[in-house]
């Protein structure tokens, strides 16, 4: 398995080969240090060296390898918070940039792909939001008048999505959002940062992040990168312990790809209101002559390290889809990863908080990371190179929003609740009831023990606590990970790291 990735395989990585590069061998010197190669780590990298710096990315596993290889890659100025919510939180004001601001991130990522003619599959099309069942009609009105307000003139309330297959009820539409295939757009960027003479060091981990003057980066091989800043964009910031971490919340959310008769379904962008809402797109097959497209349904989100039975979520999305879309064939796709919900529904970025003087960051992408992604890439670029933006203190992560007080409580009680497994029995009595290819925590005196099974039986054990701050991790069958309930953290099988904020494996136990 794949360092940063899972068990299951997204339509991107499943189309397209992944971009790596050799890991670094030596110590370096650079401007800026990017750690972590997905949107928001390539794009900040790209601008940055289009700006004239030196650029150094490092990532742990390929390009696109973490959660931009797992996404669904809606392009969207329709933010998952709504515009009435982030008013309340932001003011007006604050709502009118947050829209600003992804719509430009639409723009700069259809100006990139021209510009260096990625061939990404990038296409303008609506989008539409629409009731779920049981939903009530003031949400879509209260949202009409949000987006007007925050200067998306262009939306507007149809009868119906313009679907056929079935009737949505009434919908709002999001005019100009965008679609693409999340790894070839990487790809390309790659391509143009190592163009422009930057240095891309794949397989090589972030271990420790130092400010000052220089900054630096020791790699878990023991190189130094020296550099006048650092970007950490690791989705979830490794060189943090603890204040970011109480500012979001990681979920699981799950995608179905079923095969449908190509041209069947028009090409939008839709969700509905739900909580946790479902969203859908349709891709080309990308297989040569093929006369299917894929159907992506996404949802069914829950708390990561914090859900049993993951894999009936994919049974309940199917049949989600096949009730509004009978036209649906067999399931070819099926994946899930993980998302960064800020309490406050803004992403942060911008200088780590406290002391740093040169160490940035971008996280809190929620389920619109593609365009939190961009905006970290223009907003950093601006921080570094000493340009305004208008944007600055929306994102900034050391804001804090008194008016989200309440979900900050509610998160961060929820944090202090997974302590008390500590205490529980294990899932299982005994090594011998695990099945072949699945884990379980087993208690052993006072200790968890998180224990593998391969496939031909073998067993692997290591610690059940978290590296990060001391949880014990649950086994996440769909993706063949430990996943750790207070903050995120994953670890593959046998113990290494896969997410942050843990920057160190799970302690390997003897057998
Ligand atoms: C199923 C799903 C559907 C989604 N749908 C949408 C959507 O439709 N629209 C949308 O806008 N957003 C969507 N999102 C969110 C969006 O995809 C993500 O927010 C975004 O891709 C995150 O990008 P990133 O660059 O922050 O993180 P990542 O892509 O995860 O990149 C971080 C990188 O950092 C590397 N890394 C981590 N730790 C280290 C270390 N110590 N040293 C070196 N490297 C390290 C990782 O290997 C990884 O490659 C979805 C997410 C999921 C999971
Ligand atoms: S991720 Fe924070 S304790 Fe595990």
């Amino acid at each position: 398995m794949d360092p940063t990735s899972g068990a299951t395989e997204s339509l991107w990585m499943d189309t397209v080969e992944p971009v790596s590069y050799p890991p670094l061998t030596d110590d370096a010197r650079t401007h800026v240090c990017v750690i972590g190669a997905g949107i928001a780590g390539i794009t900040t990298a790209y601008l940055l060296a289009r700006a004239g710096k030196a650029v150094v990315v490092i990532d742990n596993g390929p390009v696109g390898g973490g959660q931009t290889g797992r996404t669904t890659a809606h392009i969207s100025n329709a933010l998952d918070d709504r515009y009435s919510q982030i008013a309340k939180l932001f003011g007006d004001d604050g709502a009118r940039r947050a829209a600003e601001s992804h719509t430009a991130a639409i723009q700069r990522i259809e100006a990139i792909a021209e510009l260096e003619d990625i061939d990404c599959d990038f296409e303008r099309l609506d989008g539409f939001l629409f009731l779920h069942e049981g939903g009530k009609r003031e949400i879509l009105d209260d949202e009409l008048e949000a987006t007007h307000l925050a200067g998306l003139a262009d939306t507007g309330l149809f009868a119906r999505a313009p679907l056929d297959s079935f009737d949505t009820g009434v919908a709002l539409r999001f005019p100009r959002q965008a679609q693409f295939h999340p790894l070839k757009y990487l790809n390309g960027l790659a391509r143009a940062i190592t163009r422009d003479g930057g240095r891309i060091y794949c397989g090589t981990r972030a271990k420790d992040i130092e400010d000052g003057v220089p900054c630096k980066v020791t790699t878990a091989d023991g190189h130094t990168i020296t550099a006048e800043d650092v970007v950490v964009a690791t989705n979830s910031p490794v060189n943090d312990w603890m204040v970011m971490h109480t500012k979001q919340a990681p979920y699981r959310t799950y995608v179905v790809g079923l095969r449908v008769p190509a041209g069947s379904i028009p090409h939008m962008l839709l969700w509905d209101t739900g909580d946790p809402y479902h969203y859908v797109r349709v891709h080309p097959a990308d297989r040569p002559g093929a006369d299917y497209e894929v159907l992506i349904v996404g949802g069914e989100d829950h708390k990561t390290g914090q859900a049993q039975n993951t894999d009936e979520r994919f049974t309940r999305l199917e049949n989600w889809a096949r009730q509004r879309f009978p036209m649906a064939q067999d399931v070819i796709y099926r994946w899930s990863g993980q998302v960064l919900e800020p309490v406050d529904a803004m992403a942060f970025i911008g200088k780590n908080p406290g002391s740093d003087e040169h160490v940035y960051i971008a996280t809190g992408d929620s389920g619109n990371g593609i365009t939190h992604g961009t905006v970290a890439g223009i907003l950093l670029t601006d921080l570094i190179t000493g340009t305004e933006n208008p944007w600055a203190d929306l994102y900034d992560p050391s804001r804090i929003t008194f008016r989200s007080a309440t979900d900050y409580a509610r998160e961060n009680l929820n944090v202090a609740e997974q302590y008390s497994t500590w205490i529980t029995p294990g899932d299982v009595g005994s090594v011998e009831e695990i099945p072949n290819d699945s884990g379980a925590v087993i208690r052993r005196g006072m200790r968890k023990i998180a224990v593998y099974r391969d496939a031909s039986g073998n067993i692997s054990k290591c610690s059940a606590v978290c590296t990060h701050l001391y949880c014990i991790v649950d086994w996440n069958d769909t993706e063949k990970t430990w996943d750790c309930p207070c903050h995120g953290s994953r670890f593959d099988p046998y113990g290494k790291v896969v997410n942050g904020p843990a920057i160190t494996d799970l302690e390997a136990l003897p057998d």
